[in-house]
Order: structure tokens, then sequence, then C-alpha cells
């Protein structure tokens, strides 16, 4: 069965670890699993709850996030907490109802950030994701000297990046043949 999965990066920068990390899971995604990383997020508008329009990324992500099967979220630690950029990318869907029950992997890219991985995952459970912790990996690629365009062929990230995915896909196929 085939299977798509919205990858979504907390870090704005051109070299981010995060995105890397992302860009070796679209690599590494078993057969038949397509993950697509998202980068309009990266431009919305600060959210705004009276505001009565789409930006028009915005409806893309909400179309993105009602058409995939899982989500997995990247992002950096700043200041111990989680980056304005997915806070920001997250609160323009807190009212889309497809993202409530969608399975979502957190994968933290540092060892010492455990802060926003706590806030982070408490957001995703205030919205009704299903988190997945299984498939939630805390996988030090920051600190580690890779060049984030070689994560996927490193074997020390590339095992448990495999590992995590084949945790996200089985917990999509379950719950998919519980319904
Ligand atoms: C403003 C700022 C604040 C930061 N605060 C933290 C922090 O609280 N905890 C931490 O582990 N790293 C912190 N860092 C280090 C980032 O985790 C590191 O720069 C990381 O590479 C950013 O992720 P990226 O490579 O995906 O952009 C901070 C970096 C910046 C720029």
């Amino acid at each position: 069965m085939s299977h798509r999965i919205l990858a979504l990066c907390g870090s704005q920068r051109a070299r981010s670890m995060s995105a890397g990390l992302l860009r070796a899971c679209r690599d590494l995604a078993p057969a038949g699993v397509v993950i697509d990383v998202f980068e309009q997020h990266k431009d919305f508008p600060l959210f705004n709850p009276e505001r009565t329009d789409v930006p028009p990324g915005v409806a893309a992500l909400q179309a993105s996030i009602t058409a995939a099967d899982a989500l997995l979220i990247a992002s950096p630690e700043y200041a111990h907490g989680v980056t304005g950029t997915i806070k920001n990318t997250l609160d323009w869907v807190v009212n889309h109802a497809p993202f409530a029950g969608k399975p979502v992997a957190v994968l933290n890219p540092a060892y010492q950030s455990f802060h926003a991985d706590e806030a982070l995952k408490e957001t995703l459970r205030t919205m009704s994701a299903d988190l997945v912790l299984d498939a939630c990996l805390r996988i030090p690629v920051i600190g580690s000297r890779v060049d984030p365009d070689r994560i996927a062929s490193d074997p020390r990230f590339a095992t448990p990046i495999t590992a995590a995915l084949r945790a996200l896909v089985a917990h999509v196929e379950r719950a998919n043949n519980s319904v």
C-alpha cells in the first residue's frame, strides 16, 4: 500500500540540520512511501485568529495535511522553547479539522534540546494529533559535524531513521486496518 508523509521543518536556516534530517528521511523512505518536505510555511504571516482570509501557503498546507497519511516534524530548540516558525505553522492549522487524529512523529535533532521537544509534543497532543511515540526520535545530528546533505548515507543516523519511518508506517497501517 502507498503512503504519503508530510514533513515540516522548524528552522529557516539555509544549512539547517533539521531540514537535512527531513531530506534524509525522504531519501530513506520505505518502498511505497512518499515524503513531501513542505517549504511554504517558512513565509507564513504571523497567525492572527481575527484574520478571516486564508493566506495562499496556509491553504496549501491545509490541503497537504488533509491528503497526508502522517506528519513528520523536525525542529531545533531556541532559548528552551520551540521555534517561532514551527509554532506559527501549527497555530495556522489549530482549527483545521483533519489535523485531529493525524499520526505525527517528532524528530528531535539534538541531545540537549529536551524543553522544545516536550513543548512541541504537548502542543501536538493539545491539537489532538495522534502522537506516535514509537516513531519519535532523539537523533543528534546537531553537534555531530555531519554534513546536512549526507545524513542519509551516515549509518549513525540512517539506521534509526529507517526504524522510525517503519514504525510510523506500521502505525498508519494498523490505524487504517482498524477502521
Ligand atoms: C537564537 C538561538 C537560540 C538557541 N537556543 C538553543 C537552546 O535553547 N537549546 C539548544 O539545544 N540549542 C539552542 N540553539 C542552538 C540550535 O539548536 C542550533 O543552532 C541548531 O543547529 C539549529 O537548528 P538548525 O540547524 O535546524 O537550524 C539556539 C540557536 C539559536 C540561533
